[in-house]
């Protein structure tokens, strides 16, 4: 296992859509560990998407359960071609991304999502969310239509900001 490199924005690489994973095998099960692992290498990153190292596949990495101050979760999960099939409310959040280091931004999601998506030996998996986890489960399948959370912002000149140090 090793970490892999964080592609940065503007790299051209993080743009475009991700294609659906269809072979569970060995191959992917390896990539996913290493994704994982990567994640952790990043500071503070409670998620990560296959785009972000090259893959230009559907599969991302989220967990918010390790957050200072807590926040309802469903622990680590691997998310492989999921789709959100319910939206409701919107708030407006900060976001920081591994792939623009320097910036955070302000972004509006959906307060809550229902969502399927199969896990990472392919069984197909239900989830209701809210807050922060539903906030960075929306962030990372982003990422895999090409998407970044400085695409989402209202205003480039008022809603990012420089980060004084990352964490
Ligand atoms: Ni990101």
């Amino acid at each position: 296992m090793s970490v892999m490199d964080i592609l940065v924005y503007p790299d051209e690489r993080l743009k475009g859509e991700s294609l659906p994973v269809d072979d569970f095998g060995q191959e992917f099960q390896e990539f996913i560990d290493e994704l994982e692992e990567t994640r952790l290498a990043g500071p503070g990153a409670v998620g990560i998407a296959a785009p972000q190292v090259g893959r230009r596949i559907r599969a991302v990495i989220v967990d918010v359960s390790k957050m200072k101050r807590p926040v309802p979760n469903h622990g680590y999960l691997v998310l492989v071609n999921p789709e959100i099939t319910e939206w409701e409310g919107y708030e407006i959040g900060r976001e920081g991304c591994l792939s623009v280091p320097d910036y955070t931004g302000n972004v509006i999601r959906a307060t809550r999502i229902a969502l399927q998506a199969q896990d990472r030996y392919g069984e197909m998996q239900r989830y209701e969310m809210e807050g922060f986890e539903a906030r960075a489960v929306q962030h990372e399948i982003d990422h895999l239509d090409g998407l970044l959370f400085v695409d989402r912002v209202v205003s480039r000149r008022s809603d990012i900001f420089r980060r004084k140090n990352y964490k």
